[in-house]
This record gives C-alpha cells, sequence and structure tokens, in this order.
C-alpha cells in the first residue's frame, strides 16, 4: 500500500465523487445531460464497489454519488451498500434532483446513505420548467425533500442562483430548508452550459436585501463551501453555505477528485486530463494498476481550475456525467 493520495500541490485526496450515469430525466440549462448512454459505456456495480475499495485503500474517506441523475440507476441502493460496507469510508453521500427521491428515502437509509444534497432552484412552479425542462416536477422534489428531512445525518438544498430568474427567491430559498433542517446553499454558476454566474458578492447582497443579516461562521464540511451566519427579520438564525466556483476560488484546499460514468478519472472539475480507470479494469489491470494511473493524474492536477477562460482557447469536458 503506498502513501496516502496526494496531489502536486500536495493537497490530500479524501474525497471521490463518483457518477453513476450521463442520464437525467431533467434539462437544467445549466448542465447537458446525455439522452441515452452506450450500454457497455458505464461503469457497472462490481466496478464501482472496485474503485472504491481502491481509493479508500489509498486514503478516501468519503463517496459522494452523482449523475447525471444517479438515481436513474436500477442497481443505485445496492452501490450505497457496497460503498458503505467498504472498510476506510466514512460516508456515503448522494446528490440528486429529487425526483425519485421520496420512494428511495428508505431504502437508502438502509443501505447507509448519510447525506443528501438535493437541487432545488426555484420554489415557483411555473419557474422550473425553464430551468429543468418539462419533466421537471416542483411537487416531486419537494416530496422527496420532505421524506429525506431528518432522516440523514445532513440533507443540503444547492441553488445556482441565475440572474432574473431567481434572484428574488434567496430568502424564500433560506426559510424552507431551515424549515426542514436543512442547509442551503447558493452556487455560481460555471460554465458548462455557457450561463453567466451571479457573483457571490451579489447573492450575499441580495440575502440582505432581502432581511437577512451575514456574519461570518468558521463552520467548513467537506465541500468547497463557505458558510455564514444568517438572522431574519423575525430574529431566526440559522447556516448558509456558498460555493462560489468562479469569484471565490476554493481550488486551495481541493480535497476531492471524481470518477466520470464512463470510468473517466478526472482530477480537477475544470480539467483536461482524463485517464480511463473502466478501460484499465477491463484490460486486466491489478489494483496497484490503477492505484499508479490514480497518482500519475494527480501528479498532472493543476493549482486550481481556469473556467473562466472558458471559450477563449480551454475546451471544458462536459459536465454531463461528471456530476460536479
Ligand atoms: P458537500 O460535501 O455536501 O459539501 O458536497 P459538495 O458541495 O462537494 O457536492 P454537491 O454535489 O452538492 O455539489 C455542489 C456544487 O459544488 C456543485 O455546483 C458542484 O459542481 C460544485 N463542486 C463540487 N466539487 C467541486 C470541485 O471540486 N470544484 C468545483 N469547481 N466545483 C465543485
Ligand atoms: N455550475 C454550477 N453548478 C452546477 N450544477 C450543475 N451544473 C452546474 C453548473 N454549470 C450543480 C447542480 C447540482 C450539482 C451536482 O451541480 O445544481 O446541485
Ligand atoms: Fe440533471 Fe442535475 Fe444536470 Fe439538472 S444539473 S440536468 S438535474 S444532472
Amino acid at each position: 500500500k503506498g502513501p496516502a493520495l496526494a496531489d502536486a500541490q500536495g493537497r490530500l485526496i479524501r474525497y471521490l465523487r463518483v457518477s453513476l450515469t450521463d442520464r437525467c430525466n431533467f434539462r437544467c440549462t445549466y448542465c447537458s445531460p446525455a439522452e441515452h448512454e452506450a450500454p457497455d459505456a458505464l461503469l457497472q456495480r462490481p466496478e464501482i464497489a472496485r474503485l472504491v475499495r481502491v481509493f479508500a485503500g489509498l486514503g478516501v474517506r468519503r463517496v459522494r454519488l452523482t449523475g447525471g441523475e444517479p438515481t436513474l440507476r436500477k442497481d443505485l441502493v445496492e452501490i450505497v451498500a457496497d460503498a458503505a460496507a467498504t472498510p476506510g469510508i466514512e460516508e456515503v453521500a448522494l446528490t440528486t434532483n429529487g425526483h425519485r427521491l421520496d420512494e428511495l428515502v428508505a431504502p437508502l437509509r438502509a443501505a447507509g446513505l448519510g447525506a443528501v444534497n438535493v437541487s432545488l432552484d426555484t420554489l415557483v412552479p411555473e419557474r422550473l420548467g425553464g430551468v429543468s425542462g418539462k419533466g421537471a416536477r416542483l411537487d416531486r422534489i419537494l416530496a422527496g425533500i420532505d421524506a429525506a428531512a431528518g432522516r440523514f445525518r445532513s440533507l443540503k438544498l444547492n441553488t445556482v442562483v441565475m440572474r432574473g430568474v431567481n434572484e428574488d427567491e434567496l430568502g424564500a430559498l433560506v426559510r424552507y430548508a431551515w424549515d426542514r433542517g436543512a442547509l442551503p446553499r447558493f452556487i455560481e454558476q460555471m460554465p458548462f452550459g455557457g450561463g453567466v454566474p451571479v457573483p457571490l458578492a451579489e447573492v450575499r447582497a441580495g440575502l440582505e436585501a432581502q432581511g437577512f443579516a451575514l456574519e461570518p461562521d468558521g463552520w467548513k464540511g467537506w465541500g468547497p463551501a463557505r458558510h455564514m451566519r444568517a438572522r431574519d427579520a423575525a430574529g431566526r438564525t440559522g447556516l448558509v453555505g456558498f460555493i462560489g466556483a468562479m469569484t471565490e476560488n476554493f481550488c486551495e484546499d481541493c480535497n476531492r477528485a471524481r470518477v466520470a460514468a464512463d470510468g473517466g478519472f478526472q482530477a480537477c472539475l475544470g480539467g483536461q486530463d482524463r485517464v480511463n480507470l473502466r478501460d484499465l479494469m477491463r484490460g486486466g489491470a491489478q489494483d496497484e494498476g490503477l492505484a499508479e494511473a490514480v497518482r500519475g493524474a494527480l501528479w498532472r492536477k493543476a493549482p486550481r481550475h481556469h473556467m473562466e477562460d472558458a471559450g477563449s482557447g480551454l475546451v471544458l469536458l462536459p459536465m454531463r456525467g461528471l456530476g460536479g
């Protein structure tokens, strides 16, 4: 067993994101999911379990399952159970659009899922179609959130802030999350769907204009979010998370790497460099060979992303199948 995984900057890699599919039943404007995937392209359940075991042996302690939409995988519950039972893995987490969450809460809990992040960009039913396509139904997302509330160690709601779309809902989204014991988080849009981010400074000012007082809070989870303690006009307080990938870059503390739905290992979300772990496994690679490929990719990982250069030379690998 080699030393703990670190990249060329000495950042320890403790957190693995694994995309289970590049398909999605939604069509969010800031994302670009696939209509369908080649049947053999996806990592199979035993391949995912093996990768989680190999990464756990290299020091990874947390696994987040993403997509596309991970709940479209028929074997999601089994994949969660495999990961949760892997020695060294302290928590398995899921990021979902919420559409199928209601019926999955009980089996996912039983399988050992610890944390759930749900995308929630608007509370206005007429707005959702414009953001996430006609397959998206707000009643289902909200039912999923209600079903998940209080049933996992952690529940977070992710809002990508979009100009002229949901900027007027910041306060309502915060209160909606707090009412369910969930952590509201606002995200700057990254240029995968071409959109322009609303800078977090504006998001904070917007929240203040909607009646919240904000002060910095040192709490830090496992992820890129920074937090503030917010107090509304009624004196109620709670945390709000801010993910400023574009204007408040968090790359310095990066602790993660990701495996795309097709087995492509990508050290940085904005990176150009992929080594395909599925192909290596199907070609007969031993665990040490997989570990070597991962170490090599981490050695080439840049100090930070340069997604602000997207379009002017930099070509981003699509968000689809990469899971953020
Ligand atoms: P927690 O562990 O719960 O904090 O999760 P997370 O924020 O890491 O994961 P989630 O899937 O909820 O993603 C929230 C947002 O963070 C999405 O917009 C992701 O694309 C973004 N994100 C997650 N990891 C990275 C990263 O390494 N780099 C960048 N630039 N964005 C990331
Ligand atoms: N920029 C920022 N966040 C994004 N997400 C999807 N596409 C983008 C983007 N272009 C978010 C979704 C989901 C999480 C996995 O990534 O809102 O919550
Ligand atoms: Fe689907 Fe998530 Fe992409 Fe929206 S952001 S289209 S819910 S994968």
